[in-house]
């Protein structure tokens, strides 16, 4: 019986007030959602404040960005050591915008993986085509490079104690959700290709869908056969809107 997981990506949004308006709805609200798991993704900066907040929930913490290095001289940045002493059980790696704002190459994303796995978070690696890729047909070329380079770098079993998202940069803070049909071409596409390394291990990964979700469309991106849940930007920052996706992954 697959679980659905659905977690939140606040991004570079949040305040200590709004964020004690939006976690206490959704920690409300989650007490009855038993069988999806939820997450929020904070900024570094409130992660102690959230964790906080979520003491005693069942809503799991995440970061949204790991250094690849544990500790020296690295000016600006926050190690999985770091994160996983904050209360973090989840973080971030590869998102497109860390990729197309921050110049993230695939072996710094592989990196940050490993470096997460490291300490024992859970890395939710982010995966996606930008829309020149699509209307190009390398959509496929795309997704596998960026999954290549995980797997090059730490071997199939280290997607035992990950999690990945396909988020099609073209969907992403767009209104333009990938239509189910879409999305489960892909998610199936990125299992097959691990299921040729390891069936376990593709039979067990979740893979999130991120981009545009909404309460009003993530029941059917989550019927499809391989889309285990959401990884969900700004529906995120509305409890009742990130409860309704939470629900329709019950
Ligand atoms: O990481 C999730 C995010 O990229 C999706 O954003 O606003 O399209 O749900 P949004």
């Amino acid at each position: 019986m697959r679980r659905i997981l659905v977690a939140g990506n606040w991004k570079l949004n949040g305040s200590k007030a709004s964020i004690q308006k939006l976690v206490t709805g959704i920690v409300a609200g989650a007490e009855n959602l038993t069988d999806v798991s939820i997450a929020v993704c904070a900024p570094y900066v409130y992660l102690p404040f959230t964790a906080e907040l979520l003491t005693k929930s069942v809503v799991g913490l995440g970061a949204q960005d790991v250094s690849e290095q544990d500790s020296g001289a690295y000016t600006g940045e926050v190690s999985a050591s770091m994160l996983l002493e904050t209360g973090c059980k989840y973080v971030i790696v590869g998102h497109s915008e860390r990729r197309a704002l921050f110049g993230e190459k695939d072996m710094d994303t592989a990196r940050k993986f490993a470096a997460a796995r490291k300490q024992g978070l859970i890395p939710i690696l982010c995966l996606g085509e930008s829309l020149a890729e699509r209307e190009a047909g390398m959509t496929e070329v795309v997704v596998a490079r960026q999954l290549d380079a995980v797997l090059e770098l730490e071997g199939v079993q280290a997607l035992n104690d990950a999690v990945i998202a396909y988020e099609p940069v073209w969907a992403i803070g767009t209104g333009k959700t990938a239509t189910p049909e879409q999305a489960q071409a892909v998610h199936a596409f990125i299992r097959q290709r691990l299921a040729a390394l390891d069936a376990g291990v593709a039979a067990k990964v979740q893979i999130l869908y991120g981009g545009s979700v909404k309460g009003s469309n993530a029941a059917e991106l989550f019927a499809m056969q391989d889309i285990d849940g959401g990884l969900i930007g700004g529906a995120s920052l509305d409890a009742q809107e990130f409860l309704t996706i939470c629900q329709a992954g019950q």
